[in-house]
């Protein structure tokens, strides 16, 4: 963006004469870079119980006894008086990926079984309908399974037996129906009447899931992250992709199929911070590689699946696979862009085809290692880029750039990557807010020719980066769209982005901030959720040039902005960051406009910059939209002070 130089005038005029209104000059008769339609994603890992606990619909922590401490979320319920014993065994499992089970032997003398604390507790809806199922082998006698609800204070908010259980594993199903609504409920199992029976992948599930399928996804989750409009998906990560050693990393194979055979695995997070340890952290994957290309579709977002690329993660162990052993990892890239994308006759096609897709996933965009960095990378990722450009030239691979943007790290990366011919570097930032604002103008003087840039994992940090003290506050957010306004400008270079990371826990976060946070019953959008959301929804087609002139001192630091053109509605779009403490006017200038017909301008502000949303208050940033009276090419905005405004408008050229 050309700055006038006017504005080196204006700081010694300041004193002697009224400093002139801003002038923004939009060229809408010049149209430039074509935005990629999938410009703004999401990022998606398995962190601060994003899947398990989270996206994942699943109510039940540990359902089949397979964590290493096998009764980990589970409390024995044994009465004195109940005479009976509950262990784990393993001998003839009813799945051979899910070895472990539990026997519940009861004297007859009182009710006894096991509790489960849900993630953090179980979050239940008055009146709303649970899908309970166990398998059950019976052992002597003829007891009965009582399985209950109960609430945060004791009282029981359901209760149903089942009966009939025979000497072979069997699934049994029931519906359950909460009297009340509660956050942090629990699961009850108890064996009634002398007996034994053994008990195995017990599981709780809402009956109402995002789109309604049986063991699905939490549909307010994915509501809220449809509405953001994301062009993609980064998904499963992240580290989670590398593991902190070869062995715990993500492996897209092993996630298909009956989840009772997706064999779990402890997750990276579980134990990485040490303040803030998660022991009850695992993955079961029930949130597979399936059912993520299948979200990806349910809401219109590319898919861009991220695997290992014989690396674990370098900030553990760093353990790499030998270079003449990488075909095993090559070849599950090229399966999964079968599995994708091969017809209904490949082996991996029919997979696809026979968990229900045979239409292809239009897979067009593959990550080749997460956050990786070093010479170690580079050898891998030419070996990786070598088979997979010789049969699938079609997929743009996306490669590492390290986990941060301007390091020595980087500085190596990127002219290697370069004589690789990379398609897309991924860029990763967790920078003071500061950074984001002096780097607005950071890709206005990229390289035009060569690798494009994906900035995959970018998040202002309110204290530093992994601090536990960091906010999702009004000025992070503001500071981001600040930055944003440059990577749309550079949209000819800067090809998608996307925030870092995308769900939390407010129970069991390892890591913030984070873009939207959740409870066991409720989603929080955070004011960084909106300027995503007012990008993404509000991209337009093509880049329109803008220039700033006759800029105060404080303005020309800190006023930004991108325009573009939208040809399906024929309107031009713009998106002002005001970063200063005082409201400014500006005198927006259209050029190739005859006039303004209609338009909306949607302000998020805070005069606090340390403004946060909360649970109980949602709504302290918030977008507001008003309309535009029909105007000249030619009039005046006053962006507030703290702003970041978008302005949409018909025009007649
Ligand atoms: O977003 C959290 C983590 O930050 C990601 O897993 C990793 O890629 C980065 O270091």
């Amino acid at each position: 963006m050309k700055r006038s130089l006017f504005a080196a005038f204006s700081l010694a005029a300041t004193s002697l004469v009224s400093v002139p209104a801003a002038t923004l000059s939009v060229r809408v008769d010049q149209p430039g870079a074509a935005i990629n339609p999938a410009m703004w994603g999401a990022f998606f890992e398995d962190i601060n119980f994003g899947a398990d606990g989270g996206l994942y619909a699943e109510l039940v922590k540990n359902r089949g006894f397979e964590f290493p401490d096998a009764l980990m979320g589970w409390t024995k319920l044994i009465p004195p008086k109940a005479k009976g014993e509950i262990s784990v065994h393993s001998d003839l499992p009813f799945a051979p990926g899910n070895p472990h089970y539990v026997r519940v032997n009861s004297g007859g003398a009182g009710l006894l079984g096991l509790s489960n604390e849900g993630f953090r507790g179980i979050g239940v809806r008055a009146g709303e309908a649970y899908d309970f199922s166990v398998r059950v082998r019976a052992g002597a006698g003829e007891p009965k399974l009582t399985v209950r609800l109960y609430g945060s204070d004791g009282a029981v908010l359901e209760s149903v037996d089942l009966t009939g259980f025979t000497s072979e594993w069997q699934k049994y199903s029931a519906k359950l129906h909460s009297k009340d609504t509660d956050a942090k409920a629990r699961l009850v199992v108890l064996v009634d009447g002398k007996g034994s029976l053994d008990l195995d992948f017990i599981s709780l599930f809402p009956e109402r899931t995002w789109k309604n399928r049986s063991g699905g996804l939490r549909p307010d989750m994915i509501q809220v992250l449809a509405d953001m409009h994301p062009g993609f998906l980064r998904f499963p990560g992240g580290c989670i992709v590398e593991g902190n050693l070869l062995a715990t990393r993500y492996q897209w194979k092993k996630t298909l199929g009956p989840v009772e055979e997706r064999e779990v695995l402890i997750n990276r997070w579980n134990s990485e911070f040490l303040h803030r340890p998660t022991p009850d952290y695992f993955q079961s994957f029930g949130l597979g590689f399936f059912e993520y290309f299948q979200l990806c579709e349910d809401i219109g977002a590319q898919l861009l699946p991220i695997l290992n690329c014989g690396m674990a993660c370098q900030f553990n162990s760093g353990e790499l696979c030998p270079l003449d052993q990488l075909e095993p990892y090559i070849q599950d890239a090229l399966d999964l862009i079968e599995f994708a994308n091969g017809p209904v006759s490949s082996t991996w096609g029919a997979k696809r085809a026979a968990m229900g897709h045979a239409e292809p996933f239009n897979l067009k965009l593959l990550g080749v290692g997460n956050e990786q960095w070093g010479p170690e990378y580079i050898e891998r990722y030419a070996k990786f880029a070598e088979a997979l450009k010789a049969k699938h030239p079609e997929i743009a691979l996306i490669s590492a750039a390290g986990p941060s943007p301007d390091d020595e790290r980087f500085k190596f990366l990127w002219p290697k990557l370069r004589e690789l011919h990379a398609d897309i570097i991924d860029e990763h930032c967790y920078a003071k807010p500061a950074w984001f604002l002096d780097n607005a103008h950071r890709y206005d003087n990229y390289e035009r020719n060569g690798p494009k840039v994906f900035m995959g994992e970018y998040a202002a940090q309110s204290d530093s980066t992994v601090s536990v003290k960091n906010r999702n506050n009004f000025e992070c957010a503001l500071s981001e769209a600040a930055f944003m306004t440059g990577l749309e400008r550079n949209a000819d270079v800067v090809r998608m982005a996307s925030y870092a990371p995308l769900f939390a826990h407010v129970d069991a976060w390892q890591w913030t901030p984070d873009l939207i946070w959740t409870d066991n019953l409720r989603t929080l959008l955070t004011p960084n959720y909106h300027v995503q959301s007012l990008f993404a929804r509000n991209r337009g087609d093509r880049v329109l040039p803008v220039a700033f002139s006759q800029l105060s001192p404080a303005e020309e630091k800190r006023l930004y902005a991108t325009a573009s053109f939208d040809e399906a509605t024929g309107e031009v779009i713009l998106k002002l960051v005001n970063a200063t403490a005082k409201a400014s006017v500006c005198t927006v200038d259209l050029s190739g406009v005859r006039q303004v017909q209609r338009g909306t301008v949607t302000v998020l502000q805070s005069d606090d910059l340390a403004a946060v949303n909360t649970f109980d208050s949602p709504d302290q940033v918030v977008p507001k939209q008003t309309d535009l009276t029909p105007v000249g090419p030619k009039f005046d905005l006053t962006l507030p002070a703290n702003s970041f405004n978008v302005v949409r408008m018909g025009v007649v050229k």
